[in-house]
């Protein structure tokens, strides 16, 4: 009896494996959801790592103003867990912000973006330059989960 059924179990728990074995590098490419609501969408990254998509905050003053916006972004090739930067030219406002982040496989799995960011307004004059930049705290970096492939 035992031994039929330990070739079965070894079976099964490759079976089991298997799944998490063939998802170990993290991916960039599909549809992403952050802890404040925004999505974001990403296409394929090309050989030299550039990749670009669509950004849709979900915060803003006027929410009824906000419109997707587009992203332009280049990723480290070499690496499993590849980290990134990108840049949002804001849509609906006079604004760019900057992105830089680690695609990291979390212990269950599950592919994660770890981000902070820098958002430049548009300033007047030079007098108003030392208002214009806001960013994450480093205390409080972005995380966004996968919704797609
Ligand atoms: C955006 O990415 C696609 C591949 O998903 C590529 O064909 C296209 O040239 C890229 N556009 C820009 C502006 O980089
Ligand atoms: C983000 O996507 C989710 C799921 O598709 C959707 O429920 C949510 O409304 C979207 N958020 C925004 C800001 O569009
Ligand atoms: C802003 O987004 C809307 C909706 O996606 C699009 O129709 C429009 O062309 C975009 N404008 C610019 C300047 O990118």
């Amino acid at each position: 009896m035992v031994h039929t059924a330990s070739p079965l179990l070894l079976l099964l728990s490759l079976a089991l494996l298997a799944p998490g074995l063939s998802v170990r590098q993290c991916s960039l490419t599909g549809k992403w959801i952050n802890d404040l609501g925004s999505n974001m969408t990403i296409g394929d990254v090309s050989d030299k790592g550039e990749f670009n998509g669509t950004y849709l905050t979900a915060v803003d003053d006027v929410p009824q103003n906000i419109m997707e916006s587009i992203l332009l972004g280049i990723q480290s090739i070499t690496d499993d867990q590849p980290t990134f930067g990108f840049t949002v030219r804001t849509n609906f406002t006079e604004s760019t912000t900057v992105f830089t982040g680690q695609c990291f496989m979390d212990r269950r799995g599950k592919e994660v973006l770890k981000t902070m960011w820098l958002l430049r307004s548009n300033a007047d004059d030079t007098g108003d330059d030392w208002k214009a930049t806001s960013e994450d705290g480093p205390a409080s970096p972005t995380s966004a989960t996968k919704l797609e492939s």
